[in-house]
């Protein structure tokens, strides 16, 4: 049988437009699908949406549709965009599946009978747009310590889960399995700010909202988003369903790939749950950094952001994946430069690979008429790129298994710069125009060797320029496949190479820079153009206004009693207005219009619950109403003559 292999990554908030950030997660874990495919694995990915929660219900209230509507535009966005990125996922789980609600109705139900989720009352904090709970003491500078916005006070009626109950048997998971939390720093951090303090039981519904997956027996009540979300892990399984073959084949997972910011949802909520529901534990979680730009978090609010869309339409798909996965240590926090983009795109992809793959095909062609040769004299260098290419594909796994990419990568190409170098040590030019065939021979084939190592280990990265290397250099699937990667000497001699283009052109840094940001920001006008008249069409529906709005102004006749200038203003006049038994002083800008005269006795409609003000010095209470038209300006009356203090409804 198989082995299985289950990977996840988070499901996405549903929000527009996701930028170079948002897809690390999403390429990391299609890298690992493909490598782990590569070495016979049966995999498993799931990614998909989380839809529901208090932050979604208040966006599309803004933008005036049902939350449904509007995540299904963004939920076609996103899986168009993994589209465009090649992402290889198996099962796209949206938190508004029916299969999903049922089961999260199931699992809740589950626990509450158990006793694990019981009913009480929260009071404290919540921010909104991260749907977490806090306690005072968790904030910082009053703020969420997670994103440092605005928390605001809660107080309802909810259920809660028994987290407390599980604080021990999580340490004790971290203390037993440290792979369960990878890299290790992020266990400290669990460990040092979340356990040791001991946990608190956890508020898993909210009755202020009605966006969510209802709570079976009290409908009053949605499911708290994260449980939900979290939950999708084993749902998409089909756990919670009539069907949970899939849950018995794949479960436990191999590893869920997350943020660093959503680590503690993943390592201490997660794990409590589903031990709560006697769940085998997920063999891994690995808490990646963020993709940071010069330093600062990605946000369309700062302007910063860098789409994907240009970068893979310029330069490729695998251009994109490699450098995300190169360039950043997994682990760690990195920072996104265009200009290091197009400088490891030239070194690494145009110069060290494609220059290696394009002057071995030549030379193949130029000395050999296309057909690779049957190795015929050793020489010197030769047993030091062997024994090199014997070593990397070992190291290679080592970093993989660790999920470190970068470093896997780094391997390989340690073996494309040395065979580089093998190609100037060996000078196989001097040795055809010396008629050296022996030799030649020997050289040209070992570089065929190396590069079919090298287009093995790149697939899990850059699938399509593996292919392609396969196809110019002739070789069979069977002799590039894993098994084949730790092996000298599979290519076969006869075996004929195929001129093709160069696999990553060389690029005028300075010129593409320019084009690079014209792309970016034509797109990010584009999008905010769209918005804009989406809006505008948005708006043209808004604006009627129903009685409701209308009852909140409240509108009085009054009688002008008293008339004066305004101390420090030409064109203000100070007026005491008579509304019934009150006299109230309003602040006009009339002048021009009336004198004193004019006004005094004559009855004014005016606005009374505006807030007070003070326009240049003195106290307004309330606007009085004026028509105007073509310079003309004329105050505003009732037809007859009525009491003042009258209502205007
Ligand atoms: O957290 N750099 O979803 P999400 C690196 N719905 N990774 C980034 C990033 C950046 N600048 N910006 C975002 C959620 N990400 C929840 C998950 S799972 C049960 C529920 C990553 O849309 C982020 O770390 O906010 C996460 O892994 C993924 O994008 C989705 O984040
Ligand atoms: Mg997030």
């Amino acid at each position: 049988m198989e082995k299985k292999y289950y990977l996840t990554t988070p499901i996405y908030y549903p929000s527009d437009n996701l930028h170079i950030g948002h897809t690390y997660t999403t390429v990391a874990a299609d890298t690992i699908k493909r490598y782990k495919q590569l070495q016979g694995y049966d995999v498993l990915f799931v990614t998909g949406t989380d839809e529901h929660g208090q932050k979604i219900q208040e966006k599309a209230k803004e933008v005036g549709v049902k939350p449904k509507e509007y995540v299904d535009k963004i939920v076609k966005d996103i899986k168009e965009l993994w589209k465009t990125l090649d992402i290889s996922y198996d099962t796209f789980i949206r938190t508004t599946d029916e299969y999903h609600e049922k089961a999260i109705q199931n699992i809740f139900k589950k626990l509450y009978e158990k006793g694990d989720i019981y009913k009480s009352m929260y009071e404290g904090l919540y921010c909104t747009p991260c749907e977490s709970f806090w306690t005072e003491s968790q904030l910082v500078d009053g703020k969420c310590p997670d994103c440092g916005r605005e928390v605001h006070k809660t107080k309802e009626e909810a259920y809660f889960f028994k987290l407390s109950k599980y604080t021990d048997d999580l340490i004790k998971l971290f203390e037993e399995h440290p792979e369960f939390l990878q890299p290790d720093s992020r266990r400290n951090e669990m460990m040092n700010n979340f356990l040791k303090a001991g946990l608190d039981d956890l508020c898993v519904s909210r009755t202020t909202f009605d966006w969510g997956v209802k709570v079976p027996f009290d409908d009053e009540h949605v499911v708290y988003v994260w449980l939900d979300a979290l939950l999708c892990y084993i749902t998409a399984l089909g756990y919670g369903s009539d069907n949970d073959d899939r849950f018995k084949e794949y479960w436990p997972a191999n590893v869920h790939l997350v943020g660093k910011e959503i680590v503690r949802f993943h390592t201490i909520i997660w794990p409590a749950v589903l031990m709560a529901l006697d769940i085998e534990l997920p063999e891994k979680v690995f808490g990646h950094g963020w993709i940071l730009f010069e330093d600062d978090k990605m946000s369309k609010s700062k302007g910063n952001v860098i789409y994907p869309e240009p970068l893979i339409e310029l330069y490729g798909v695998d251009a994109f994946k490699y450098f995300l996965l190169k360039e950043f240590s997994f682990g760690q926090d990195g920072s996104f430069a265009k200009e290091k983009f197009l400088t490891r795109l030239n070194s690494d992809l145009a110069n060290d690979l494609g220059n290696l793959l394009s002057r071995t095909v030549a030379m193949v062609e130029k000395y050999c008429d296309g057909v690779v040769p049957e190795p015929m004299e050793t020489g010197e260098y030769d047993d030091e790129l062997i024994k090199l290419a014997g070593e990397v594909p070992q190291k290679y796994e080592d970093y993989m298994e660790k999920f470190n990419f970068s470093n896997a990568l780094e391997e390989v190409w340690k073996l494309i710069r040395r065979t580089n170098k093998y190609v100037d040590e060996t000078t196989p030019w001097i040795l055809g125009k010396e008629g050296n065939t022996k030799r030649l021979n020997t050289v040209l084939y070992n570089l065929c060797e190396s590069l079919r190592i090298v287009s093995i280990l790149i697939k899990p990265f850059m699938k399509n320029t593996s292919t392609e290397m396969v196809r110019q250099l002739g070789l069979s699937e069977e002799s590039a496949s894993w098994e084949k990667a730790t092996k000298w000497g599979v290519t076969v001699a006869g075996q004929k190479v195929v001129k093709g283009e160069a696999l990553f052109p060389r690029l005028d840094i300075k010129k593409e820079l320019v084009r690079l940001n014209e792309a970016n920001e034509k797109l990010i006008k584009e999008r905010s153009k769209n918005k804009k008249a989406k809006e505008k069409e948005e708006s043209k529906e808004e604006e009627f206004i129903t009685i409701d709005d209308f009852d909140k102004i409240k509108l009085k006749v009054a009688e002008v009693v008293s008339v004066e200038d305004h101390p420090n203003a030409d064109k203000l006049l100070v007026l005491k207005l008579k509304l019934g038994d009150e006299i109230r002083q309003v602040v006009s800008g009339i002048k021009k219009y009336y004198n004193r005269e004019e006004l005094l006795g004559k009855k004014v409609v005016v606005v009374t619950n505006l807030k007070p003000i003070k326009l240049r010095g003195v106290e307004s209470h309330g606007m009085v109403l004026a028509a105007s038209c073509d310079g003309k300006l004329t105050l505003v009356s009732t037809l007859e003559d009525i009491a003042s203090g009258a209502q205007i409804s």
